[in-house]
Formats: structure tokens, C-alpha cells, sequence
């Protein structure tokens, strides 16, 4: 019999050695229609194939001969110290995975130092994250045709200290993830495929559905219809909700409600973050929310230099969209970015166990950036430069 590679077939999170070995475990072990929702990206997924293959096109050119012992993945974002350029971005259905949900990505989102941002369509209450898991938050806003909703999050969470507010703006028209909907015959009942699926997960069963009961949208539960607040297949009817008639005059009306820092999080273009700047936004978040919307559409990592060129100085740059390694997290560092958010890689840790899950996935992700900056000869995330990179767009350093 010939060797052949296989994927990770273990359950021993420790011996998972990268993102791709934690997918598998979270594959196994929630049903189909949970994992789909997280892994599918809109339409025929160019956008969701596009952001990886744009990190293929990026090279490092690495210096050598210097000394990198005592290095730090240590940094600043938005003024406040961070224990490494990371963030957890916002996913709604994080319930649906593990029981523990927001709370177990927040509390390992603490441990590492970094923040944690709740979805407007979080299955935990914004209150309930704050007392719980504690650490540095930040609001996901999703603004809905009813603006009492959005006003109520923001009140609800400058109240309970949250530090930041990402609006939203590239899902306002909601994308069409075909995958996903094939899993329900009408939005909200499951075919009978998903659920004999669901059946042969005997501990997802008893740990999420028997324990707690179907996810609820709970921040936002008093303002939806009947019907509406399950996480099963409400993902396809809260949506319909959104208001497609938000522009950038609504940033005033943001700014009335919210005291805090302000990221604008659907960004991909010079004029749009030239406009966030003036507007008086902290930051932005260069997204293309992970291939789920607008499919064809650029790779944030594609247009990060020339954005952070143009913007860098006057506002926080977050991207997201694709990062599965420690080496994608440093090209973003170089081309100009102080942060990276992380969404599907830190839901993989959370599918495959929980709290325990997400750290172990921050640590590969830490533990390779780490590396790359030592083999990059960079001591600080600081050093990380344009210089270090080839690839379109990028002129050759002298
Ligand atoms: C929600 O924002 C989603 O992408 O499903």
C-alpha cells in the first residue's frame, strides 16, 4: 500500500498542528447543517476561493543574519495595549456549535489579550458576555428597517462596557449561500437529510440541543416576530429584516448613540475609508465578510496597501476574510494592517471543543506568527514592512 496523506483524524486537540487539523475535528463533531453554515460562502464561492489564493500570490523576501530571540507578538489597537495583532470577529450562530457559544470565544479571547466581538445576531445576551467572560468587547451592529433594534444594542452595550462598535455595512443586502439553504426545505425546517444527520451526533445532541435547546437570538429576541428567534434557518428570515436604505449620513445618527470607538466594517476601496476618515470613524475593518456576500468580489488583502497608503495614519486598519495562518496574519501586518480578525479559524476550535477549542486555535495562529517574524528576522509586529513582500502590486524593495 502506498503512504498516502489523510487529514487529521485525531480528537486530541494538542495534536492538532494547524487551522486546517481543527476543521477537520469540527467537521465530526457538529451536524452538517451547523458546519455548512459556517463554512459556505455565497453563490459559486469565487469570493470565498479568492481570498485564499490571494495570500498564494503574496512572497516573502527574508532578511537574514539578525538576532530575533525576546521577540513579541505585543501590540497597540485602537490606544489600548494588545497581547497580539488578533481579534475574534463577529459570527451570529456561535451557540449552534458549542453550548458555550460566545462566552468560550470570548473568555479565550481574554486569555490571549485580544478582543472579542458579539454579533448583533449572537445567541448570548451582550450582557451576558460582559459578566461572564469579561475582556476587551466589541459590538457587531447590524441595522435593521426597524432602527429601535440597533438603538437598543448600542444603549444596551455602551452600557455594559463594551469598547468598540463594527457597523456593518456589507451585508445590508443579505449574500446567497446556496449551500446553506439547500439544508432547509422552507426557511427555518430542515430537510429531513439535515436532521437524520443531526441524528448521528449523539453528543452535539444531548451537549447543545437537549442541554439548551435551539439557539435563540437572544440580544435582539424581544423586537422579532414569532417564529423568527431560532437559530435553525433564522438566518435566512432575519436577514430579510435588514435595512438596505443605511448610507454613510447614518454615521451621525451611529455617533448619537454610540460614545465609543467607531469602525466602519465593509470597507474595500480608497474613496470609502478616505470617507470613513473624514467622517470622524476610529477605524475600519477591509472585509469581504469572509466570501458570504457579494461573490467576485476583491480580496481585502488585495486592496490593503494601497487603503492603508491612503488612510493609515488617521485610522485603525482590521482586515478579515480568509486568514487561516500565521503567515496570512503577517502579510496583513506588512502591507499596513494593525489587526487581523478571525472568524471560521477560531469557530473550527470552538466546533471541536469549546473554550478549550478556541484557545488552541489562537495558540497556532500566535505560535506561527511568532514564528514567521522570527524567520522574517522581525522581533516586533512593528518590523513587519512592505519590503518584506513580493507580489502584484507590491514594487520591489532596493
Ligand atoms: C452573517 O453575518 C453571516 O455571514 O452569516
Amino acid at each position: 500500500m502506498p503512504w498516502k496523506r489523510r487529514p487529521f483524524t485525531g480528537r486530541d486537540l494538542s495534536a492538532a498542528l494547524n487551522i486546517a487539523d481543527l476543521r477537520e475535528v469540527a467537521r465530526r463533531t457538529v451536524p452538517g447543517f451547523a458546519f455548512e453554515y459556517v463554512e459556505g460562502g455565497a453563490e459559486d464561492e469565487a469570493t470565498l476561493r479568492g481570498n485564499r489564493e490571494a495570500f498564494a500570490a503574496l512572497r516573502f523576501v527574508p532578511p537574514t543574519l539578525i538576532d530575533t530571540e525576546g521577540r513579541s507578538l505585543a501590540t497597540q489597537l485602537l490606544g489600548t495595549p494588545c497581547g497580539a495583532p488578533l481579534a475574534i470577529g463577529p459570527t451570529g450562530l456561535n451557540g449552534m456549535l458549542h453550548p458555550q457559544g460566545d462566552i468560550a470565544l470570548a473568555r479565550a479571547a481574554a486569555a490571549f489579550g485580544i478582543p472579542y466581538t458579539l454579533s448583533t445576531l449572537s445567541t448570548t445576551l451582550l450582557e451576558d458576555v460582559a459578566r461572564q467572560a469579561g475582556g476587551r468587547l466589541w459590538m457587531q451592529l447590524y441595522v435593521m428597517r426597524n432602527r429601535a433594534i440597533a438603538e437598543d444594542i448600542m444603549r444596551r452595550a455602551a452600557a455594559s462596557g463594551f469598547e468598540a462598535l463594527l457597523f456593518t455595512t456589507d451585508a445590508n443586502v443579505f449574500g446567497s449561500r446556496e449551500w446553506d439553504k439547500r439544508n432547509y426545505r422552507t426557511p427555518g425546517r430542515p430537510r429531513m437529510r439535515a436532521v437524520l444527520d443531526t441524528l448521528r451526533h449523539p453528543r452535539w445532541l444531548t451537549q447543545v440541543l437537549l442541554r439548551h435547546g435551539i439557539p435563540r437570538f437572544r440580544n435582539i429576541e424581544a423586537f422579532l416576530p414569532a417564529g423568527a428567534a431560532s437559530a435553525v434557518g433564522g438566518s435566512t428570515i432575519i436577514p430579510q429584516m435588514f435595512a438596505p436604505t443605511i448610507t454613510w449620513e447614518d454615521i451621525a445618527w451611529v455617533r448619537e448613540h454610540w460614545p465609543r470607538k467607531l469602525l466602519i466594517k465593509g470597507v474595500l476601496s480608497v474613496p470609502d475609508a478616505r470617507r470613513a476618515a473624514s467622517l470622524g470613524c476610529d477605524g475600519i475593518v477591509l472585509t469581504n465578510h469572509g466570501g458570504r456576500q457579494l461573490d467576485h468580489c476583491v480580496a481585502p488583502i488585495e486592496v490593503l496597501a494601497e487603503i492603508a497608503q491612503a488612510v493609515g495614519e488617521r485610522l485603525t486598519i482590521v482586515i478579515d476574510s480568509g486568514f487561516r495562518r500565521g503567515t496570512d496574519i503577517a502579510k496583513a501586518l506588512a502591507l499596513g494592517a494593525d489587526a487581523v480578525m478571525i472568524g471560521r479559524a477560531a469557530l473550527y476550535g470552538l466546533a471541536a471543543d469549546g473554550e478549550t477549542g478556541v484557545r488552541r486555535a489562537l495558540e497556532v495562529l500566535t505560535v506561527e506568527l511568532d514564528r514567521v517574524l522570527g524567520q522574517l528576522s522581525c522581533r516586533t509586529v512593528g518590523d513587519l514592512g512592505p519590503h518584506l513582500l513580493r507580489g502584484p502590486g507590491i514594487p520591489a524593495a532596493r
